[in-house]
């Protein structure tokens, strides 16, 4: 039995300490919003965050979270940096097919708690993990300035 704190919620879990967290999200829990993109740590779609900071939620097993509190898309709740995420995304549409989305929002988020107006550079490092196949990638960072109060250089 692994205990988890999910999205502020604490959940007992049928699974052995060695599956990642994105196959507990997904399959066991149906929080389908983080997804599966190469299962490597290589592309950023399953980023989800712990203890605040981004993760790769495919490349960590349940049994190396403890107490620390996960966060996924589903979970943002009131949080008022994550409305700005994504009155931001509704602003400049920087999706097509979606699929990369979730983990860059996560990212984002993350970047803007640490970092209240990041500049260029601190995007582009904090973004850099994440693969985007429809090539969003200006669209992404212009969003994430306009979140921030920066100046939209597109
Ligand atoms: S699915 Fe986890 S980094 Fe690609
Ligand atoms: S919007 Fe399609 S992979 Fe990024």
């Amino acid at each position: 039995m692994v205990v988890l704190n999910i999205n502020n919620k604490t959940v007992n879990l049928d699974v052995s300490e060695d599956m990642p967290l994105l196959w507990v999200l997904r399959d066991v829990m149906g929080l389908t919003g983080t997804k599966y993109g190469c299962g490597i740590g290589e592309c950023g779609a399953c980023t989800v965050h712990l203890d605040g900071k981004p993760v790769r939620s495919c490349s960590l097993p349940v049994g190396a979270i403890g107490e620390k509190s996960v966060i996924t898309i589903e979970g943002l709740g009131s949080d008022p940096v994550a409305q700005k995420i994504l009155d931001a995304w509704s602003e400049k549409q920087p999706t097509q097919c979606g699929f990369c989305q979730p983990g860059q929002i996560m990212t984002a988020i993350a970047l803007l708690h640490e970092q209240e107006k990041p500049t260029k550079e601190e995007i582009n490092r904090a973004l850099s993990g994440h693969i985007c196949r429809c090539g969003m990638y200006q669209r992404i960072r212009n969003a994430i300035k306009i979140a921030a109060g920066s100046i939209d250089d597109e």
